[in-house]
């Protein structure tokens, strides 16, 4: 038996977070927030689309799960050429999704379940099928409808030529020639994802109007808070300058992890700055979407998904007069190694800590590989790229389960916010093997094919093994095939089976409220090997084995495993949370 590791002194540990302006029972602040893709969430119609009657059904799953809240990614009216992060009007629902009377109902149930509902605000661009951007078109050069967006004038001499260099995040260049009336060729208009998305125009007053306007309308309606799209890329840098784009990092932006262990103590790598990401301009943007959100009665809150490295500059945008939170996508993307994982938990708490703010942690989403598979990828795979038949380093599945589940143990684990993302609970892989003809990310089309994109995350979930489309449509349609194997990791094959991953979530969940583990104070803990990470928050402590051979555990009482633990011996891949003796 190894001695009771002994917590590090107090000049080790992170700097305690200034409570003095921000209470701490703010929900937010330790809240498991749980994300729905809508489309691939329950489909209630039977048309293999997701909808909000689905989801309304299946909350009950949820609330049992015991999150705190739930996030919908976008089910705004939309030609869905990006899932639905294309918008054509910001304040009903599409038909595909059903009515806003389905929202109210949705958000009832939800509330009644004592669930806060997110929804996603996507403003740094419209759809093209958006009126504002139909109007553009139809308008001339110079006039207000096109100061709504960005267009330019190409340049060479027959304007042919892009107004710059900058390349869009799906691929291809990021600028679109529009065609005038009389057939001839016209201006450009930035775009930085797919050419149906244009970008707005942030130095326009009307864009800001139209914005706190749509803020209105849905907290008026109810809603707890706004996951805010790109909340890095909505100023662009003046004069819009051609860049270099760094060969490093994940398509929306951030330095990105590599694959060989950090060093601890080593200086946060030196970015060049990018003309359309992190830009100082945004954040005004938030002060003023704050001083809104805070008229309302509630704790109603913004979360930043911005692609900004290093944290201490992410944490600019959870400062106390903007955003509650930002995604930690340092977190998400950091390998599953000690060093790594002890320095990126250390810098968030130190840079979210520091303006006050709760850190968060996040595993998986809609646009990234699913972590039961990423963490075991043997070839590099920046965010975007996806996997598929054609992949280099394709997973190992077995190592990528035990992985997911440790690693998930230690992230519900620790102080601050957690995101779930819908599957992750059930221990779902990427779907590696989708027939081309099925694939709907612009990223795949827009680089044809050599980049798969993000389909094999967003395949609708399995709720009963015996169900068609395991009980994701009724009529056992599905927008995306669902994989055979699937029937065993169904939410009701997993229900009340020990071991199971969806077991270990809930009792994971159930832990963490009653230990206060969200809210709690971390000391990291001495005298493990180094590809350990053991840490205390109050009275749990929670030992992850990222190595490759057994470590002795201290005495003390099991709480929880991600795998089962013998002979006082923590396995390879493994963490434990244990109430140490005295
Ligand atoms: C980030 C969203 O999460 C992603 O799915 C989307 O494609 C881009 N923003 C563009 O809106």
């Amino acid at each position: 038996m190894a001695e009771n590791p002994r917590p590090k002194t107090p000049a080790d540990l992170p700097a305690a977070e200034p409570t003095a302006t921000r209470p701490a029972d703010e929900w937010w602040r330790s809240a498991v927030i749980y994300q729905i893709y809508p489309r691939s969430f329950a489909d209630g119609n039977g048309d293999g689309m997701g909808d909000m009657s689905g989801i309304t059904e299946r909350l009950d799953a949820l609330a049992e799960l015991g999150v705190d809240a739930v996030w919908l990614s976008p089910f705004y009216r939309s030609p869905q050429r990006d899932g639905g992060y294309d918008v054509a009007d910001y304040c009903d629902v599409d038909p595909i999704f059903g009515t806003l009377g389905d929202f109210d109902r949705m958000r009832e149930r939800a509330h009644g379940f004592g669930l806060k509902v997110i929804v996603d605000l996507v403003p740094n661009h419209t759809s093209s099928e958006h009126e504002w951007f139909q109007q553009a078109l139809a308008s001339p050069e110079g006039s207000p409808e096109r100061a709504r967006y960005i267009f330019r004038d190409g340049k060479g001499k027959n304007g042919d030529v892009p107004p710059n260099n900058w390349e869009s995040v799906f691929g291809g260049a990021a600028w679109t020639r529009t065609v005038n009336a009389d057939g001839t060729p016209g201006q450009w208009y930035l775009h930085l994802f797919d050419s149906s998305q244009p970008d707005l125009d942030w130095n326009n007053p009307e864009v800001h109007a139209e914005f706190v306007r749509i803020l209105r309308f849905w907290l008026d309606r109810g809603v707890d808070g706004f996951r805010v799209d790109v909340a890095h890329g909505l100023v662009k840098a003046d004069g819009l300058p051609d860049f270099e784009k760094p060969l490093t990092g994940g398509s929306m932006g951030g330095a990105g992890v590599p694959l060989t262990p950090e060093i601890e103590g080593a200086a946060e790598p030196e970015l060049p700055s990018t003309p359309y990401w992190a830009q100082e301009g945004v954040h005004e943007i938030y002060r003023e979407w704050r001083r809104v959100l805070d008229e309302y009665e509630g704790d109603r809150i913004l979360v930043a998904e911005a692609w900004v490295d290093p944290l201490t500059k992410l944490a600019d945008w959870v400062r106390p007069d903007e955003m509650h939170q930002a995604f930690n996508f340092v977190y998400l993307e950091t390998p599953w190694e000690g060093p790594a994982l002890r320095r990126v938990i250390r810098d968030s708490l130190d840079a979210f800590g520091g303006v006050g703010a709760p850190s968060t942690w996040v595993l998986s989403n809609h646009d990234v590989v699913r972590h039961a598979s990423r963490l075991a990828l043997t070839a590099e795979n920046p965010q975007g790229a996806g996997i598929g038949p054609n992949s280099e380093g394709k997973p190992i599945p077995e190592v990528g389960i035990r992985r997911a589940r440790a690693a998930s143990l230690l992230m519900l684990a620790l102080p601050g916010s957690a995101y779930v993302y819908q599957g992750e609970d059930l221990g779902l892989p990427e779907v590696i093997d989708l027939p081309d003809e099925a694939r709907q990310d612009p990223t795949w089309y827009r680089t044809g094919g050599e980049r798969y994109g993000r389909d094999g995350c967003r395949v609708p979930i399995p709720w009963e093994a015996a169900a068609p489309a395991y009980g994701f449509s009724h009529t056992g349609e599905s927008w995306l095939p669902q994989p055979e194997e699937w029937a065993e990791l169904a939410r009701d094959v997993q229900t009340g089976t020990p071991g199971s991953t969806l077991e270990l979530y809930r009792a994971a969940l159930r832990l963490r409220r009653e230990h206060g583990l969200g809210i709690g104070r971390l000391e990291e803990l001495d005298g493990y090997p180094d590809d350990v990470v053991a840490v205390r928050i109050g009275d749990v402590t929670v030992i992850a084995n990222t190595g490759e051979t057994p470590i002795e555990l201290p005495a003390g009482e099991l709480l929880l495993s991600s795998e089962p633990v013998g002979e006082a011996a923590l396995a390879p891949d493994t963490t434990i949370w244990l109430r140490l003796q005295d």
